[in-house]
């Protein structure tokens, strides 16, 4: 054990793990999904179950992430293989490699229009452009097939190259420097969004909740971007709880890390959802939205497109932190259990998502039948609407549920506790943890699972 956790290495500190696994959470998931989802299922209702969601289910499940992955030093199949030898609970890690597939497919086109976004504001493409202009611009590059997909390529190579590396080794260092700045940049934007003429209108529709708003299905996209957002149920803070030291404490580093994320999701809340309304543009817009309305708000701040630079190259930054975690699973499934090289491991994680993103990259536009792939609820989605929805809400929500039952009923508690009280001399939660992870994550989200299957009209 020991001769392998010094060869695996462990963050260099407490903080080097929290800003490691903020790296992790903060991504897209906060800056572009979080917004995104809002204002499609009805703004302050949407994000009140997302709040609880976080503190009631997510809290609980992160901490079981981390335990196990501490405790077993593995991946997440390697985990499941060795506490429950020769069962069936390896399908659970292996849902979480499928699902790392899927999500890093879409996440690395969504981080290609970073990419495209970063050369638009450095040369002044939107200076002096109005709301329909600015629009037309998004809609004309990603339905460009050669940019949508060669921007996806370059972030998917770069993403492959830090990962030949190792996961540990650029990670730490980016996080603790540039997570601050993206931090500075995005207050400076909800100052400007909130004081902008008509903001009032957007400040309402995120924070005061009108349940009228809210469907099943929008419920059951809250609860799903809670765990998207922070990295749970596929394995990611599995593998990052296998590179912490036993001498953190898990349940501070996890509190640390899920306050973090919600901090910057709602900050991206503040600083979109004032302006959607101030410039008169649509909430439900769908996957274009942060890119329809941030441009606009650059072009109303002194030194705009500096800002809105360096605010796309601390987002692509993101992207990048978060976009590894992902494609590490996989690889390190691949590493541990397929006995490849990692050079090798990486290589067929990264292409294999490289090539389902390309028809994700399509679904903006450059091909029609991908644009509109199938009509649900009167609404068409597209290809990377779809991958968005199965593989960023079902399957996480599934394998979310599947950790809690794991360690709730099947590792059991007890273990867990143990282990958690290894970093934590004064660890006195025991049943807190041992409730919330036996009863209240786990039914909260059978009951929706059962609900969705039964009342599917109702969402
Ligand atoms: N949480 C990241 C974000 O918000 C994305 C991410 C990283 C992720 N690892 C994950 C999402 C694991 C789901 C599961 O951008």
């Amino acid at each position: 054990m020991n001769t392998q956790s010094s060869e695996r290495g462990v963050w260099s500190s407490k903080l080097g793990f929290i800003l490691a696994g903020a790296g992790s959470a903060i991504g897209l998931g906060n800056i572009w999904r979080f917004p995104t989802t809002a204002g499609q299922y009805g703004g302050g209702a949407f994000v009140a179950v997302y709040l609880v969601s976080i503190a009631l289910i997510c809290l609980a499940v992160m901490i079981a992430e981390l335990t196990l992955g501490r405790h077993t030093l593995r991946n997440p199949v390697g985990a499941y293989n060795e506490l429950a030898p020769r069962s069936s609970w390896k399908y659970l890690g292996l849902l979480g490699v499928i699902t790392g597939w899927g999500i890093s497919s879409f996440y690395s086109v969504v981080a290609g229009w970073t990419l495209g976004y970063i050369f638009k504001t450095v040369t002044g493409v939107f200076t002096d452009l109005g709301p329909a202009e600015i629009e037309s611009v998004f809609v004309a590059f990603t339905s460009n097939p050669v940019a949508s997909i060669g921007c996806h390529a370059v972030f998917m190579t770069l993403t492959m190259l830090i990962l030949y590396g190792g996961v540990k080794a650029g990670i730490e260092k980016w996080s603790k420097i540039l997570m601050p700045v993206l931090l500075v940049i995005l207050v400076l934007l909800v100052i400007r969004s909130v004081t902008l003429e008509g903001a009032a209108e957007g400040l309402a529709f995120y924070i005061k909740p009108n349940w009228g708003n809210l469907t099943g299905e929008g419920v059951v996209a809250a609860v799903g971007q809670a765990f998207f957002s922070l990295s749970l149920g596929m394995g990611t803070m599995i593998t990052y709880g296998s590179y912490l030291s036993k001498k953190e404490n898990l349940v501070s580093s996890a509190v640390w890390v899920a306050s973090l994320d919600t901090l910057i999701a709602l900050l991206a809340g503040f600083a979109i959802m004032p302006a959607i309304f101030a410039f008169g543009l649509d909430p439900a817009k769908g996957a274009g939205l942060i890119f329809v309305v941030l441009p606009n708000v650059f072009n109303k701040i002194f030194l705009g497109n500096l800002f809105g630079t360096g605010f796309f190259v601390l987002l692509a930054v993101a992207a990048v932190t978060s976009l590894i975690s992902i494609v590490e699973v996989p690889a390190a499934y691949f590493i541990d259990e397929k006995k490849m090289s990692r050079k090798k491991a990486v290589t067929i994680s990264g292409l294999g998502a490289f090539l389902v993103g390309i028809p994700a990259a399509l679904s903006l536009g450059s091909v029609d039948s991908l644009t509109n792939l199938v009509q649900i609820r009167g609404k068409s989605q597209g290809f990377l609407d779809l991958m968005n929805i199965i593989f960023g809400q079902y399957s996480l929500i599934i394998g979310s549920l599947g950790v809690a039952v794991f360690v709730g009923w099947k590792w059991g508690v007890a273990k867990a506790n143990a282990e958690i009280a290894e970093g934590h001399p004064k660890y006195s939660a025991q049943a807190v943890f041992a409730f919330f992870i036996r009863f209240v994550a786990p039914i909260a989200v059978a009951a929706l699972l059962i609900c969705l299957i039964l009342f599917p009209d109702a969402f």
